[in-house]
This record gives C-alpha cells, sequence and structure tokens, in this order.
C-alpha cells in the first residue's frame, strides 16, 4: 500500500512541481468552486496511476491545483463513494496521496439530508463532528506507523479552530450557519423516514453517504479538517417529500455562492 501511494504522490509531484498544504474536496453539486480556482495544472483521474475513476452523474474526475483566496490549493472535483463499489481503502486513496504530497488540512463539502428540525432546505451546515455508519473502517487491516498511529483519537475530528473562523466569516458575511452532527451512511438509499428518526435520536443532524472515510484518514494522517453539508433535502417522521438525485443536486446547486464564498474567505484567511 505503501508503495502504491508513494508512486501516485511522486507522479502528481513530477507532474505540477509545487505541492500544496490545503486539499479541498468538492462533494455534489459543489463543483463550482473550482471555477474560483486560478488554475495552474489540472490531472484527469484517468491519468494518474492507480487513482480509482469515478462512475456518478455529476460528479467529474479531475485533480485542480492552483490559487484560491491567494493560496495554493489542491482541490478533488468528484470523489469516490462507498456505494460505487469501491472499498473502504480505494474512497480514502486519494487522502493518503495527499498526506504524502505535505497537505496539512483538508476541506470537505458534501449535499445531505436534514433532520434537525430547526433545518431548512438551502441551509449551510459546519460539521462540528460525525458519526459513523459505514460497515468498515478505512483504518481497518495493518497500520504504517509512517502514516499514522494504530488506534487515533478522534475527539477533534473537525478543527475547532476552523469552525470558529469560518463562524466568524459567516457574522461578518450575514451568512446563516447551522452547526451539526453528520451521520455517514453507506447509501445508496435514502432514507426511510423511521432511519431518518433513528439517525436524529442518535446525535445527528444531517445524513449523508461520503465524507466520514475521508475524514477518518485524514486525521489519521494528523490533518487538520473542516467540513461543511449543505442540507438539500429534509427527512423525519412526519416529513413526505421524496428526496431525488436531481433535487439534491438543484439544491446543492443553489447553496453554491454561499459555500464558495465561505471556503474561499476561509482559505483566505488561514
Ligand atoms: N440521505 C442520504 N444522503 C443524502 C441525503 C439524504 O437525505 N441528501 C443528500 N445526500
Amino acid at each position: 500500500m505503501l508503495a502504491t501511494i508513494r508512486q501516485t504522490a511522486e507522479y502528481i509531484k513530477e507532474a505540477v512541481g509545487k505541492t500544496p498544504e490545503i486539499a479541498i474536496i468538492l462533494g455534489t453539486g459543489l463543483g463550482d468552486l473550482a471555477n474560483q480556482i486560478e488554475i495552474t495544472k489540472e490531472l484527469d483521474y484517468k491519468e494518474i496511476p492507480n487513482f480509482p475513476v469515478s462512475t456518478v452523474e455529476g460528479h467529474s474526475g479531475k485533480l485542480i491545483f492552483g490559487n484560491l483566496g491567494g493560496k495554493y490549493v489542491m482541490a478533488m472535483k468528484g470523489r469516490f463513494h462507498y456505494y460505487e463499489g469501491y472499498d473502504m481503502k480505494q474512497v480514502t486513496f486519494p487522502v493518503r496521496v495527499m498526506q504524502c504530497l505535505g497537505v496539512k488540512t483538508l476541506l470537505v463539502s458534501n449535499a445531505a439530508g436534514g433532520m434537525n428540525k430547526e433545518f431548512e432546505v438551502g441551509d449551510v451546515m459546519i460539521i462540528t463532528d460525525h458519526i459513523n455508519l459505514f460497515p468498515e473502517n478505512p483504518l481497518r487491516g495493518k497500520n504504517y506507523e509512517e502514516l499514522g498511529t494504530r488506534f487515533p483519537a478522534m475527539t477533534e475530528a473537525y478543527s475547532h479552530d476552523l469552525i470558529a473562523l469560518a463562524d466568524k466569516i459567516g457574522e461578518e458575511e450575514k451568512i446563516r450557519l447551522m452547526h451539526g452532527v453528520y451521520v455517514g451512511t453507506p447509501g445508496p438509499t435514502f432514507e426511510t423516514p423511521a432511519e431518518y428518526e433513528y439517525f436524529r435520536i442518535i446525535g445527528g443532524d444531517a445524513v449523508g453517504m461520503s465524507t466520514v472515510p475521508e475524514v477518518i484518514v485524514a486525521n489519521h494522517a494528523g490533518m487538520k479538517v473542516f467540513g461543511i453539508s449543505v442540507i438539500t433535502d429534509l427527512g423525519g417522521k412526519d416529513v413526505t417529500q421524496v428526496p431525488t438525485h436531481e433535487e439534491v443536486q438543484q439544491a446543492a446547486v443553489k447553496a453554491q455562492p454561499t459555500v464558495v464564498k465561505l471556503v474561499t474567505t476561509l482559505v483566505e484567511r488561514m
């Protein structure tokens, strides 16, 4: 595994030259953030050795390098989901490569269903913590001490400093920012009303099918993490709305300008 990660990192280093300390994973419908980056280099997942290729509609696969908010960053346009059939090591492979490239901070975004009764469609939620309901942990198996410790703490999986900074920006820019716990599920089904209710009772505010694997590996790698969910639909016992992929994408696209503003300013001020 180490040799594979290093081979991919070496390829990227050679192709790109300068490597960044900040990486961004763009979620469903949030690809527009990529348009804010003054791109210096783009790599198709197809051309990167050992990289999985994304299959889902609406997720194109590109690694982007360039400047955002005055900082040099890399961004993943298109991520790998467990529901596509990738295993947890494949889903998190890009984060390992980022680690090898010297990335210190990971910003992640996703679309999620809201269980918190205060939430509205289009809300932006800062992820304060998560609950891992994937059937497997990406760190299962042999541990490589070079990559991280066998039993990593997850007490501050999402950086308190970055959350505080985002809150400050939200206040200044008058962005309605919610806080909440993200429940990560394997998908690809949306939840039954009883499941939304169950996730709310166990402490979740929003639910989605990504992010948790990458954030676990980023923490293992010693990175600081910041995450946001765009609430694209609402679920619960009394909610009769039926979520669809199209609706999720539309709601995410609508929230894009807000998310772009928040993330760009956050990077600028980091
Ligand atoms: N459930 C799971 N994943 C999601 C949802 C949802 O309601 N909305 C967007 N991604």
